[in-house]
């Protein structure tokens, strides 16, 4: 294989020249190995993003991830069937998602992310659960999903290694937010553990990595041209992101959120979104012919306690410990509990959700560097949505935090999150769009 100078390949990428696919792999491989530093790789990230990758080098990023690793398959009779979000705030979707289709028949091997960015990740939120194993083999990993129809796990030395050393790396070099990255990052996950049904949940707005529909349907069209060059089928939810999702962002938080959605008392915006999302996976494999009937589906496995009986046993065979369904403090409490109160009255008209996710790195919710330690129980319960009223001295919620002095600058921070108009603000749909 021919060797490169990596200085030369990240001045080709920073002066906006394409790179080829076996500069590509050269590059990740090197860096897997050891041979490229981390300041290196954090270069080509920065001038990635900066300058943008194109379709070729896309598939070609997406494969040399894949091929970090090794890949899953599953038998032709299995409904193999995932949904991955493109991040956003208090998005514990895949919490719920993920029992809830496994215990309609799906088999559902999700390979998910930590916290990336300002936005929460699923791995972080399962590891609220003392004991909740993420790292598996490929062989145990399909074992775990042939006997359990599900398995949560994170990107480990045999499944997809060079996304989860770069994943972290970007979560901490502000280089998130492109659009080739995300789409090499998302679609190799789900080809190396075997979906044949995917479900993007395409997040869109201000706690969103796309900040507006155009630039979303960039994105979507760019996971359809390479799940295509990989013949992955991909379907598209455009979601609302300008709201914070449900009421919980932070780990523990929103895993008690999630056990109670399974109990039976879901929250309106995380029902929607989790029934259609589940929905569209039901319709692709098959296992319902009608929406009306997917969705009753869906809401039967919930009010029977199947669901919440599924995630019981995906903890438990994940190693985690199972009393957390009735005992939530052993999801990690936290000293203070301070309230946020509206300084003013007025209409909700714009939520910076992105600024509520980084104010919430500072109670520890999540990282500022990849060896930071999360505290679980850290967090906030956030009530008002664009288009909410408040009151002056009405609760906006709550933060969470065992630190009372970073707890108070979040407050801060969250409450300079809302803008109010004295004029009413319509409220805003959750389902934008599907493709
Ligand atoms: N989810 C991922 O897995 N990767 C990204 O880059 C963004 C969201």
């Amino acid at each position: 294989m021919q060797n490169y100078n990596p200085v030369e390949l990240i001045l080709a990428k920073r002066n906006g020249q394409a790179l080829s696919s076996d500069q590509i792999s050269w590059f990740v491989r090197s860096f897997l190995a050891g041979s490229i530093p981390e300041y290196q790789m954090s270069a080509l990230l920065m001038a990635i993003f900066f300058r943008g990758l194109e379709e070729g080098e896309i598939s070609a990023l997406t494969e040399s991830y894949i091929s970090s690793g090794k890949t899953i398959s599953f038998a032709d009779s299995v409904a193999v069937a995932d949904k991955h979000s493109t991040g956003g705030v208090g998005d514990k979707i895949s919490l719920m998602l993920a029992p809830i289709a496994a215990s309609l028949g799906l088999a559902v091997p999700m390979v998910s992310g930590r916290g990336l960015g300002h936005t929460g990740g699923t791995l972080d939120k399962l590891e609220s659960i003392p004991g909740f194993r993420t790292q598996y083999g490929i062989n145990e990993f399909k074992a775990l999903v042939e006997k359990h129809s599900c398995a949560l796990v994170g990107q480990s030395e045999e499944l997809v290694p060079a996304d989860k050393r770069i994943y972290a790396l970007r979560d901490v070099t502000a280089t998130v937010e492109s659009p080739g990255l995300i789409t090499a990052s998302i679609m190799s996950k789900k080809i190396a553990e075997g979906a044949k049904h995917l479900v993007i949940d395409l997040k869109v707005g201000s706690g969103a990595f796309m900040p507006d529909l155009a630039k979303a349907r960039e994105l979507a069209q760019l996971l359809i041209d390479t799940g295509n060059n990989f013949n992955q089928k991909v379907k598209v939810v455009f979601s609302n992101m300008n709201s914070p999702l449900g009421l919980a962002v932070g780990n523990g938080l929103e895993m008690i959120e999630a056990i109670e959605y399974l109990k039976g008392n879901p929250l309106r915006d995380t029902a929607i979104l989790t029934s259609e999302l589940t929905a569209q996976l039901l319709l692709s494999s098959g296992l319902a012919s009608t929406e009306a009937a997917a969705l009753d589906i869906i809401d039967k496995s919930v009010q029977s306690g199947r669901a919440l009986d599924k995630l019981e046993e995906i903890i438990t065979a994940q190693g985690g410990d199972p009393r957390v369904l009735e005992d939530y403090s052993l999801l990690g409490t936290t000293r203070h509990k301070i309230p946020i109160l509206s300084d003013a009255a007025g209409y909700v008209k714009q939520i910076d959700s992105r600024a509520i996710g980084y104010a919430l790195i500072r109670v520890k919710a999540g990282r500022m560097k990849v060896s930071d330690a999360i505290d679980f129980g850290a967090g906030a319960l956030l009530i008002p949505k664009v288009g909410s009223r408040l009151e002056q001295g009405e609760p906006i919620g709550e933060v969470h935090c065992n630190d009372l002095e970073a707890g108070q600058e979040t407050v801060k921070l969250i409450k300079a999150a809302y803008a109010l108009s004295p004029e009413p603000v319509p409220k805003e749909d959750l389902i934008l769009e599907i493709v």
